[in-house]
């Protein structure tokens, strides 16, 4: 089946799709982005359980060999407004390869976030596209900062960052970040 087919099929159904292209590296490939949807916790887990060793540290500031319900806790929160996410499609057949998430804190405008795109399709764009739908989806809700940890070694979250205006970040200690930007 052509990518694009595979990729249409999967996602036949979704209430909101995105389809773009993404993979500098690789040459075009379709990547479709919708909206997270309570009963995704299946893929999710299919996202995390393909992140390598590295990248689970990166992604939970802790080593993660198997995950817990609490890492999944955003599938059973999301309500598209205080709870949301993204998740994105690629390959043939499609598959799950990455998602973005915000939680909305207790200041209003302010949202905590979190990304995860799975190993082999790392470094082809697919993490910009998540942030930059989640930010369309995140200021439709009335956010106006993302705020995130990462470890200070991580240079993919810091170049995803500056897309975004009026960075902060703070050392918390063991060399961990508290990030936190403008999205508007
Ligand atoms: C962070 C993460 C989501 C980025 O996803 P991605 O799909 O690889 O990102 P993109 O391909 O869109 O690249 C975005 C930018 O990061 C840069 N980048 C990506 N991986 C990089 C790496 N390993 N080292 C240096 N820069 C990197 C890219 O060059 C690009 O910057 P540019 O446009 O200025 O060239 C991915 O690396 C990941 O899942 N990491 C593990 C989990 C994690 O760290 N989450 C963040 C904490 S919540």
């Amino acid at each position: 089946m052509p990518a694009n087919d595979s990729l249409m099929a999967t996602l036949s159904g979704a209430r909101e799709l995105v389809q773009t292209h993404a993979d500098r590296r690789r040459g075009n490939n379709p990547v479709a982005i919708r909206a997270l949807h309570s009963g995704d916790r299946e893929l999710l887990t299919m996202i995390l359980e393909r992140l390598g060793p590295r990248s689970r540290i990166q992604r939970f500031l802790a080593p993660r060999p198997a995950f817990s319900g609490r890492d999944l806790a955003i599938t059973s929160s999301v309500d598209g407004w205080n709870h949301a996410g993204v998740i994105a499609f690629a390959g043939s057949p499609a598959l799950p390869v990455g998602a973005a998430y915000y939680v909305r804190t207790d200041d209003h405008e302010v949202a905590e976030t979190a990304i995860e795109v799975v190993d082999d399709w790392q470094r082809r764009g697919i993490g910009r596209l998540l942030i930059a739908e989640l930010r369309v989806r995140a200021l439709q809700a009335g956010i106006r900062r993302f705020e995130w940890f990462a470890f200070e070694s991580n240079h993919a979250v810091a170049a995803l960052a500056r897309d975004l205006s009026d960075r902060r970040s703070v050392r918390v200690g063991d060399g961990v970040i508290r990030w936190s930007a403008e999205i508007c």
